[in-house]
């Protein structure tokens, strides 16, 4: 039996992350979990009416390009050419097999429409409203940009929770490898904002990951919240069928995270 909370309601419109370790392998470089995507964009297709707009991570795409080539202390240009172009190769993907589904996208590169300042992304979202005027879903992903000292990445975490305010979205779903917050061996169904820090001691992350760690997760939550915003979840996406029960209104094993 399913265990956890309803949807955000029937009226409820959602901007989904696809995290890297779903989209990828996270312990192998640039490996696409091709039959997962394939699976995780016909549940989008299927939702498509609640749909507002889709973020990636960068999985053993772009945090693996970026751990080695600051390793290996590349120069900064070397670094952000490399980054974004793994990034833009997996969004490319990602893109050809939803659009083989029927959901078509525009594809945002946050390198070229957004500012970040700390945990703010700072994107320019006149596009991304564009494109939903004429049906097509915006999809944008953690990625690398210029900055003072050279190369810096923006988290798909901070993009989803900008892009969900910027689209008028009622619910934020990070879809990952876990059904959600455990703590002390158990699925925590549903939490307020604040009460999360005292939960959470620290969160899992594996492979390469320049980005990670749960703290880091919540502040940028903290920082890009806006009042639209009702809850942000967090659902497996390597179970089937959840991720579309979600977007749907239906009970599902997830963590519900209440915002205020
Ligand atoms: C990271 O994005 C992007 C790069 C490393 C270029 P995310 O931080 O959103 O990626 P995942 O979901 O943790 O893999």
């Amino acid at each position: 039996m399913q265990r956890g909370v309803g949807s955000g309601g029937p009226g409820g419109v959602y901007v989904v992350k696809l995290g890297g370790s779903v989209l990828t392998d996270k312990r192998r470089p640039f490996s696409l979990r091709l039959g997962v995507v394939e699976r995780l964009a016909a549940e989008l297709a299927a939702a498509r009416g609640r749909l507002a707009g889709l973020v990636l991570g960068g999985g053993s795409f772009g945090h693996y390009t970026a751990r080695v080539a600051l390793e290996e202390a590349r120069g900064p240009g070397e670094v952000l050419g490399l980054v974004t172009a793994a990034m833009m190769e997996l969004a490319l993907a990602v893109v050809d097999v939803l659009h083989s589904k029927g959901l078509y996208t525009l594809v945002l590169p946050p390198h070229a429409f957004c500012r970040p300042r700390g945990l703010r992304p700072g994107c320019d979202w006149a596009a991304a409203r564009a494109a939903r005027d004429v049906d097509a879903v915006p999809l944008t992903y953690g990625d690398a940009y210029p900055c003072s000292r050279g190369a810096c990445i923006v988290s798909g975490d901070e993009l989803l929770l900008e892009m969900a305010c910027a689209l008028g979205a009622s619910e934020a779903v990070y879809v990952t490898d876990v059904d959600g917050l455990i703590v002390g061996g158990r699925l925590v169904e549903e939490v307020g904002v604040d009460e999360l820090s005292a939960l959470a001691a620290g969160g899992r992350s594996e492979g390469y990951d320049v980005t990670g760690g749960f703290a880091r997760k919540l502040e940028a939550l903290r920082q890009n919240l806006c009042p639209g915003l009702r809850s942000v979840w967090i659902v497996n996406g390597l179970k089937p069928g959840r991720l579309q029960r979600l977007l749907e209104g239906g009970r599902v094993t997830a963590t519900r995270v209440t915002l205020p």
